[in-house]
Parts: structure tokens; sequence; C-alpha cells
């Protein structure tokens, strides 16, 4: 098969390491890639969202698959485009369609789905600029801390938690009146929900499902979960707190009442439902759904996927996904994040990076580099997620802080207490 994967992250490098391992796969292009994928395929110079150009390539390559990596293509239609051109149906797109995109892309459009379907979330309202007392007056029946969400995707930034009643309703205008662009036209208030959380990565084919290593990542930039938000600074997969009791709870109250709807409503759906969790005394409730792998949990979820990925990526266009078998690796997965001084605030791109080759520890996944005159330059705030694995997270940690002894590349950082909740559990 020849397969076109989507993105430029650790997740899509992370993917191609796991898809080169295919018996199926022939020819692998990534567009656009990153030093990493350069070295697993031919990295492709086509925006993840110029569908014209995407047409062209896959027409020219003869591509058969399309594997999407980031949530921007699926929200803007990419399965219905490929399903609905004739030139091009016959290649499969392993994503949603635009419509069960909308469990990303719109957090209404999610929440409405949780309740026609009684899938377990945090209670809501939905505010526009029309009805913003009644907004008001529900954030008045609510206790402090408060969750306001841009509806629309924000890159990350759209929910907000705030602690003083106030500041959340003066928030809550301000949205409403463009704080996120049309993101934030509608927004929806949560109650704010307390517990440890995780994520759940399902893979399903529209009726049949396999659900994916459970894996938890670290938001913030600072040690013990302080400081601002990244887009991840590390994750640990298996999960010790997500044990049988939990995941029979996720699967009989979340997943296949999500596949389920899924199917009720006529939404197509071939490709991942990552489901943001939270454990609230001992139960499992959905915080958000996106609808793609999570980074950097997918540095760690595909190495501990042992069966072979285009395998059951047919499995999924085929409709035949409950015939395929899902081996998982046994041992513990972790990845630290090695990111650029000052993310995720300003930072300076550029700097060299050296001592990739001496690696033979753990897995690098690039994030943030590119190759410029033979050398692997930074080219983001992440750069590099360096995993490995371990017969306890403890031993996979220690290999992933051993070899960021080895590597360095100017104003480098990353979290030294990767799992540090864990621990006491
Ligand atoms: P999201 O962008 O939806 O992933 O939300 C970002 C983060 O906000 C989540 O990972 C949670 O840590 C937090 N969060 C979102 N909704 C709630 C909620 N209802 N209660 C507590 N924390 C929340
Ligand atoms: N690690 C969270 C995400 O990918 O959204």
């Amino acid at each position: 098969m020849n397969v076109l994967l989507l993105g430029s992250g650790g997740r899509e490098h992370a993917m191609a390491w796991k898809i080169r391992k295919s018996n199926y796969l022939n020819n692998l292009y990534i567009a656009p890639g990153n030093a990493g994928t350069a070295l697993l395929g031919t990295n492709v110079p086509v925006a993840v969202t110029d569908f014209g150009a995407m047409k062209q390539f896959a027409l020219e390559h003869d591509i058969d698959m399309i594997v999407v990596g980031p949530e921007d293509p699926l929200v803007e239609g990419v399965y219905d485009l490929f399903r609905d051109d004739e030139d091009i149906c016959h290649i499969a797109v392993i994503g949603p369609s635009r419509k069960g995109a909308q469990l990303e892309g719109s957090k209404d459009f999610a929440k409405s789905f949780m309740m026609r379907h009684q899938i377990p979330t945090a209670r809501y309202q939905t505010v526009t600029l029309e009805n913003i007392m009644e907004g008001n007056a529900f954030l008045d029946t609510l206790p402090s801390p408060y969750v306001l969400k841009a509806d629309g995707l924000a890159a990350g930034k759209g929910v907000l938690i705030i602690q003083d009643v106030n500041e959340a309703k003066q928030m809550l205008s301000e949205m409403l009146n463009g704080k996120f662009g049309k993101a934030s036209d509608k927004v929806v208030i949560e109650e704010f929900l307390s517990g440890i959380e995780c994520s759940v990565f399902v893979l399903t084919d529209g009726s049949s499902y396999k659900i994916l290593p459970v894996a938890k990542d670290y938001k913030r930039i600072g040690e013990g979960d302080t400081g601002l938000n990244t887009g991840g600074m590390g994750a640990v997969s298996p999960v010790p707190f997500a044990d049988e009791q939990f995941m029979e709870k996720v699967r009989t109250r979340i997943v296949e009442p999500t596949i389920e709807g899924l199917r009720r409503e006529k939404i197509e759906y071939k490709g991942f439902i990552f489901l943001g969790l939270i454990k609230v005394e001992g139960d499992p409730k959905v915080i958000e759904y996106n609808v793609r792998m999570g980074d950097p949990e997918t540095e760690v979820v595909m190495p501990l996927i042992k069966s072979d990925l285009l395998d059951l990526f047919i499995g999924v266009t085929t409709e035949t996904l409950d015939r395929k078998k899902l081996e998982i690796d046994e041992r513990t997965a972790v990845t630290v994040m090695m990111v650029s001084g000052g993310y995720p605030g300003a930072y300076e791109k550029g700097k060299e990076i050296l001592g990739l080759d001496e690696v033979t520890d753990s897995i690098l996944f690039h994030a943030g580099t590119k190759n410029e005159n033979n050398r692997v330059l930074t080219n983001g705030g992440r750069v590099l997620a360096v995993t490995s694995y371990g017969q306890t997270m403890d031993d996979a940690l220690e290999r992933s802080y051993r070899t960021i002894t080895r590597i360095c590349f100017e104003q480098c950082t990353f979290r030294k207490d990767i799992g540090f909740d864990l621990r006491q559990l």
C-alpha cells in the first residue's frame, strides 16, 4: 500500500515509525513531516488542509490510504471530500466524517451528543450573546472554580478555569464578544470536576472497536503540574489507575454508547476517538472528545502496539475490525519531551541538535525539527519526544532521562517529574 500521512509533529513521527514496520507498506509519504519522518519516508511540501494539492499528489503517487494526524483537516471535511469525489473515492481516509469531527470541532455538539446518549460528563450550559443572562445565572448556581470553553477550535487555548464568579462572568462576556474570534461565539459553561485524568484511545470502523493502551499526559510546563499549559511535556502508558474495573466502566458507559450513538445518528466514523477522561470517585466522566490521536500520548501508545497498524487500518476501512487482533506489549512506555527554552511563551528556533546518532536505549520522535545542510535544527517549541520502554515506569523513565543527557541543543528544557503522580496510586 502507498500511504500518505498528514501532519508534522511527534505524533506523526510515531505513527510513521509504526506504519514503516507494516508488512502492507509500499511507499510512505508524510505531508509536511519533519526531520524525523524524513528518515522513514518521503516528506511532501503539502499543507494538511490544502485539499487541492493533496488530491493531485494522491493521484500522481497512487496513494491507497490517507492517515490523518491533526484535527484541522478532519474538521474541515477531508473524509467527505475524498468519499464524494469519484476520482479519489477509492482512497481510504482514516478519520471521521466532517459531522463526526464535530465531536472535537464543537464543544456544544459534543455535550449535546453526550446528553442524547447518556454518556457521563460534567453538567453544562451553552451560552451565546442572546442568552448571556442565563449563562450568568448558571454560573451563580455552581461552586468555584468555573470552567468556560470556547465552542470551536482555539489551538488548545479555549478552556479557561476561573476562581472568582465575577471574573468568570466578565470572561464569559469577553469570550462572547470575540476573545477567540468565531470559536467563542458560543461558550460552554461547565461544572468543575475534580479527579485524575487519563487519555483513552479507541479505533473504530463505525461498529466494532479496539481500545488502545491508556495513557496519561503532562500538560503543564512546570514540575508538579504547575505553570502554563503546553502541547504536552511527557506521557506514560499504561496508567495504573485505569485498572480492569475502571476500564469496564469506560467500555460500557462511554465507548459503546459513543459508537452506538454515532451509528444511530448515521454519523460516519472510521478512525480514532480520543476520550479525555477524568476519574471522579472511581467513575469515568468525559472531559472532552478529540477525533485524532493525542500528542505526546501517541509517542507511548504506538510503541506498545504489537499488531500491524496498517492491518488494523484495513480492518477499519473494510469494516472488519472485529476480525483483527490487537496485541499489546506488556511493558511500560514513557516519553519525555525536550522543549525550547521559553516555551510555551516566546522561544528561538534554528538551534542545532547534537547527539541524535548516539542514542541506543530510547526511540527519538521528532516534534519540531527540520533538516538544513545535513544538520538537524530545532523548529518548534516541542522539539523531541524521548520514548523508552521499561519493565516498570521508573525503569523506562531512567532510560529516557539518561538519553536526554546525551542530546543537546541550546536552551533545551524538560520536565524531570514525568509520572510523579502515578507512583502514589
Ligand atoms: P480541553 O481543552 O477540553 O482538553 O481542556 C483542557 C483541560 O482543562 C483538561 O485537560 C482538564 O484538565 C481541564 N478541564 C476541562 N474541563 C474540565 C472540567 N469540567 N472540570 C475540571 N477540569 C476541566
Ligand atoms: N495531549 C493532549 C492532546 O493531544 O490534545
